[in-house]
């Protein structure tokens, strides 16, 4: 069986940890503070999901989703993430994350910081940074489905784009390949495509709706609207 591991538990990591044991995934949780705060989430999840440190999880995973505040991008392991596809959910928040000028004046993206971090053994994939935790755990869907929704993503390496798009099939979402990792410009935070294209109304702040469908024709859309 395969397993997604996760360095991060948060809203996303749960909820992305929740979608994997019932895509049948084995799932191996982490964060910053040790297993044994895990405890409870693991038990949850049943008996796919095992929590364990950062550095395990990294090592377990087929595929390992990133998926903490970006402040801590550089705090991440490099060594058990060699050869692995490493899916980046990280956004930047200045408020949060403090100032990192490559992205204050446009010259890089956070995606490109991590990869460069992780150096070139690691291939990084954007995905599930523009969708609402709350969306994310409402809207995936059996392949196939009328009401299907897809998520961009972004990378610089095929084969890991191929893997990642099949990590989001088992948890219910297509992928619409927006092009490689500077790509990811287009559905970072303030762009279109950021958070509205998975509410109801999508053209009202997304956070205090309810989820509503987007197929990737609709997600293409959106990321036309930013431009280049
Ligand atoms: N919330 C959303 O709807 C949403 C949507 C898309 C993307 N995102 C982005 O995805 C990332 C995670 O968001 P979130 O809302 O899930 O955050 P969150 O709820 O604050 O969770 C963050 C997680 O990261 C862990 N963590 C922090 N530093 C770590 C480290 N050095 N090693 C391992 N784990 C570490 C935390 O563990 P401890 O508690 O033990 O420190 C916690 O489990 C952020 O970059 C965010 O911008 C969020």
């Amino acid at each position: 069986m395969a397993t997604l591991g996760l360095i991060g538990s948060g809203h996303i990591g749960k909820t992305l940890a929740r979608l994997a044991v019932d895509g049948g995934l084995d799932v191996v949780l982490s964060n910053s503070r040790g297993p044994e705060t895990l405890a409870d989430l693991a038990a949850d999840l049943g008996p796919r999901a095992r929590a364990a440190t950062a550095a395990e999880a990294a090592a377990a995973g087929d595929w390992v989703v990133v998926t903490i505040p970006l402040v801590a991008y550089t705090r991440v392991e490099r060594e058990p993430l060699a050869g692995k596809t490493v899916i980046d959910t990280m956004n930047y928040y200045p408020e949060r994350d403090g100032r990192f000028e490559g992205l204050d004046d446009g010259t890089t993206t956070s995606s490109e910081l991590f990869q460069q971090h992780l150096g070139a053994s690691a291939h990084v994939v954007k995905a599930f940074n523009n969708i609402f935790f709350r969306h994310l755990a409402a809207l995936g869907r059996p392949a196939g489905a009328d009401d299907r929704t897809a998520l961009p993503i972004a990378g610089d390496d095929a084969d890991a784009k191929r893997h990642a798009t099949e990590l989001l099939g088992i948890l219910g979402y297509d992928a619409v390949d927006a092009g490689p990792l500077a790509k990811g410009r287009l559905f970072q935070p303030g762009t279109p495509a950021y958070g509205a294209p998975y509410a109801q109304d999508k053209d009202a702040p997304f956070a205090q709706q309810d989820a509503g469908p987007a197929p990737a024709a609709l997600v293409r859309e959106f990321l036309a609207r930013a431009g280049d």
